[in-house]
C-alpha cells in the first residue's frame, strides 16, 4: 500500500484579517497536490494530549502556484490557533491527500455561491477556478462586519477583472441584521437561473440560503453544501495502526469488485464489515479522511448491487441518485456489490 500522508513545506503564512490567515505550501517534488475547485486537505497538528487531524479547505483555484489554506481562528480552538500563531514559512505539515464532493460539475457554468465568514475557503477556491475558464459566478457573502471579510482585495480585483462574469454582494450583520430566506431570495433573483448554488457557513446561513433557493425554484438536486466542524477521530493514528482484523465467522459474507486507480480487484465481504475497513484490511489504499459520515473523502460510486450506510450527513440526494456512497459507512446488502472509485 503507498504512503497516503504528504508532508508539505509552509512558503508563506499571510495574515487576511485580525482573526484568519492563508499558509500557502511549496508544491515541491512529492508534494504536487492534485485537486477539484472546492476539496479540502486534512491536516495533522500538534495538541497538548498528542495529535490531532482537522480539515482546512483550499482556497487556491487548481493549477495555483502554490496550493493554499485559509483558517480563521475559533475562540479557544486548537487546531486554528496552532497554525495562526504558530505556523512560519520553512515549518512542514503532513496532510492526507485532497479529499471532498464540494465541487461543481464541470458542465456548471453558472454558479450562484452563498459564504460566510470562513465558509469562503471552498467558495472562493471554486469561484477563481470558474472564472478563470471563462464561467459566470455570483458570490452573497455575509460576515459580521467590514473588518472580518476575508479577501476583500482580491473578490475587488476580480469583480474589476471580469464585470460581465462576476458579481460580489457583501452582507455585513452590523449593517443588515442576520441574513434571513426572504432577504437573499430578493438579493439573487435577478441572476439568470444557475446550474448549481453552493453553500458554505454557519448552518443557520445555510438554511436561510437555502431555503432562500427553495423560494427561486432551484433544484435541491443542484445545491450543494459544505459543512464545518472538527473531526472527532483522528485517521492518521488508523494509517499507522495494523490494518483492522476481519471477523473470522464468514457466514454472512457478500462479494465486492473494487475499481481504484485502474485495477479491478474482489473480495468477501463480511456483513457487519465497512467497506473502508475491508479494503483497508486487504491493503487497498482506498482514501478516507474523517471515517465519521461527514467528509465525503472516501465516497465511491455503486455500479451493481446495493449497500447500506450507516451515518451520511454529507452525500446530496444527487449524489445519492448517482450511486454515490461513504466507503466508511456501507456495509453490504446484496450478495454481490461492485463500486468504482471515480
Ligand atoms: C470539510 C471541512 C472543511 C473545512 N475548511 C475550513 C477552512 O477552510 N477554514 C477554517 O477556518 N475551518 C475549516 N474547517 C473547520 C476546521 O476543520 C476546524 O473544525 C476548525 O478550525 C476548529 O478547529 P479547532 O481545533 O481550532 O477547534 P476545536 O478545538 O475543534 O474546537 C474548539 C471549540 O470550538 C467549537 N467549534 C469547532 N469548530 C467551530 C467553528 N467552525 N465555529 C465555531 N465554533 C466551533 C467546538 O465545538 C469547541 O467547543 C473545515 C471543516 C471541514 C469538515
Ligand atoms: S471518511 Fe469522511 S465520510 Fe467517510
Amino acid at each position: 500500500m503507498t504512503d497516503p500522508i504528504l508532508t508539505l513545506r509552509v512558503a508563506e503564512v499571510t495574515p487576511e484579517t485580525d482573526d484568519a490567515v492563508s499558509v500557502s505550501f511549496d508544491a515541491g517534488e512529492g508534494t504536487e497536490l492534485r485537486h477539484r475547485p472546492g476539496q479540502f486537505l486534512t491536516l495533522r497538528i500538534p495538541a497538548p494530549d498528542g495529535w490531532v487531524a482537522r480539515c482546512y479547505s483550499l482556497s487556491s483555484a487548481p493549477g495555483d502556484t502554490r496550493p493554499t489554506i485559509t483558517v480563521k481562528r475559533v475562540p479557544g480552538g486548537m487546531a486554528s490557533n496552532w497554525i495562526c500563531d504558530r505556523l512560519r514559512p520553512g515549518d512542514t505539515v503532513e496532510t492526507l491527500p485532497p479529499a471532498g464532493r464540494f465541487t461543481p460539475a464541470s458542465d456548471h457554468r453558472n454558479l450562484v455561491l452563498f459564504a460566510a465568514g470562513s465558509g469562503i475557503t471552498p467558495v472562493m477556491s471554486i469561484l477563481r477556478a470558474r472564472v478563470q475558464e471563462g464561467g459566470r459566478a455570483l458570490l452573497v457573502y455575509a460576515n459580521r462586519d467590514d473588518r472580518s471579510v476575508i479577501f476583500a482585495a482580491e473578490l475587488r480585483r476580480l469583480t474589476e477583472a471580469y464585470p460581465d462574469r462576476f458579481q460580489v454582494l457583501h452582507w455585513l450583520e452590523t449593517l443588515q441584521g442576520l441574513p434571513d430566506a426572504a432577504r437573499l431570495a430578493a438579493l439573487v433573483r435577478p441572476w439568470a437561473a444557475p446550474d448549481a448554488a453552493l453553500l458554505c457557513g454557519p448552518a443557520p446561513f445555510m438554511r436561510a440560503a437555502a431555503e432562500a433557493l427553495e423560494h427561486l425554484g432551484v433544484d435541491r438536486t443542484r445545491v450543494l453544501t459544505e459543512e464545518y466542524r472538527s473531526l472527532a477521530s483522528d485517521p492518521f493514528a488508523m494509517l499507522t495502526a495494523s490494518p483492522a482484523q476481519l471477523p473470522a465467522d464468514a457466514a454472512e459474507t457478500a462479494t465486492v469488485t473494487v475499481e481504484l486507480d485502474g485495477r479491478r480487484r474482489t473480495f468477501p465481504w463480511p456483513a457487519r464489515t465497512t467497506l473502508l475497513d475491508l479494503l483497508r484490511a486487504q491493503d487497498v489504499d482506498a482514501p478516507f479522511s474523517c471515517r465519521e459520515g461527514a467528509c465525503s473523502a472516501c465516497a465511491c460510486r455503486v455500479v451493481d448491487g446495493e449497500v447500506k450506510m450507516l451515518r451520511n450527513t454529507v452525500l446530496e440526494e444527487e449524489d445519492l441518485a448517482e450511486g454515490y456512497v461513504l466507503a466508511c459507512q456501507a456495509v453490504p446488502l446484496t450478495d454481490r456489490v461492485e463500486v468504482v472509485y471515480d
